[in-house]
């Protein structure tokens, strides 16, 4: 019999501070940065974002949000025999943020690293925990997406720095002999490096080059609709599924307009689509998880479903996985 894995649980957790546009606005100005509400929600569809406090890592936001997807699976820390965390915000240079959060969790011994495909990485993470499953590799595993972006964002640059939020979204991914994962399609193209990345680095015991985000917005975006369709049809050509079998399309939240023009592509009505970038802003490898927990939890993703996951982000990375719930 084949062996498949399937979400048994998600979790989710956002820091206590949430900025609203017009907080964030007020705040922007009396560093003498100018932008507006309207700006804001008319380009990208973000009404309001969370910020970490100073003290709170990406395994912090991350441990909550897999406490939380344990609780929903009925499981304990114990019962984990894998950890991967999806984040380009890791707590340290290393060891992983997956091993500082096996700690902080108490699951001692299972395998635990990071997965680092910026906003792609929780599609990365979950297809090489899928496979892990599939082989007999892990049986009960904790797939994380956990960032702290508000660290890597330069306040000055108003056209990067009012689009991103910090978060963390967890499932719990068991092996089954009834399909969950049906299909998944993952790429990169290297040769885009330069048009969304954190150039600083660590040497000497100085940070080399800007520590902080740098983005060709309208070169994103262009790149970001046309792989976006491709990826979807193509992991749906794997699962042997037409795009209106879909019972929801749970794309990266980046951008209103990027999801909006990815579920026309699919021809898919938008009341199929999950929209959180209202409310989180774009927190990259969390985003995907974050929407699927809120989601379950508020009743639209039901067991059952056909779910379309699909990521994009810097490297170029892009991707999606086909499952149902
Ligand atoms: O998570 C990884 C994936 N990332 C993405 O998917 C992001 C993709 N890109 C985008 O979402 C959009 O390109 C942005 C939201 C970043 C920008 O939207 P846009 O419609 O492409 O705006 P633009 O860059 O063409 O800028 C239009 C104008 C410019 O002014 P001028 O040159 O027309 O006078 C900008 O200077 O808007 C100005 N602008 C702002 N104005 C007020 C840029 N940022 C702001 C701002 N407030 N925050």
């Amino acid at each position: 019999m084949r062996r498949y894995s399937r979400i048994t649980g998600t979790g989710s957790y956002l820091p206590s501070r949430r900025l609203s546009n017009a907080q964030l606005v007020s705040e922007l100005a009396t560093q003498g940065v100018e932008t507006s509400d309207d700006w804001i929600v008319e380009r990208t569809g973000i009404r309001a974002r969370h910020f970490a406090a100073p003290d709170e890592c990406s395994s912090d936001l991350g441990v909550a949000a897999a406490r939380n997807a344990l609780q929903a699976a009925g499981l304990q820390a114990q019962d984990i025999d894998l950890i991967i965390v999806a984040t380009s915000t890791p707590d340290m240079v290393f060891p992983s943020t997956a091993c500082i959060l096996q700690n902080k969790l108490g699951a001692h011994g299972c395998p635990a690293f990071d997965v680092q495909a910026v906003c792609s990485g929780f599609i990365y993470a979950l297809t090489v925990a899928d496979a892990m499953i599939q082989t007999g590799a892990a049986s009960k595993a904790l797939v994380i997406g956990a960032e702290v972006f508000s660290r890597i964002l330069d306040f000055k640059d108003r056209t990067t720095c009012v689009l991103f939020g910090d978060g963390a979204g967890a499932v719990v991914l068991e092996a089954s002999d009834k399909p969950g994962i049906l299909a998944s399609d993952l790429h990169a193209d290297g040769k885009h490096v330069g048009i969304l990345c954190v150039p600083g680095h660590v040497s000497g015991g100085n940070v080399l080059g800007d520590p902080v985000l740098k983005m060709d917005g309208q070169a994103v975006f262009k790149l970001a609709v046309g792989v976006l369709e491709e990826t979807a049809r193509a992991t749906l050509a794997k699962a042997g599924k037409q795009d209106t079998d879909i019972d929801w399309l749970i794309p990266h939240q980046a951008n209103i307009r990027i999801m909006q023009s990815t579920a026309r592509k699919l021809k898919l009505p938008m009341d199929k689509v999950i929209v959180t970038v209202d409310q989180h802003g774009n927190t990259s490898a969390a985003s995907i998880p974050l929407a699927l927990d809120a989601a379950v939890r508020g009743g639209q993703v039901k067991p059952g479903q056909l779910i379309m996951l699909e990521g994009v982000g810097g490297g170029f990375t892009w991707g999606s996985v086909l499952l149902n719930m």
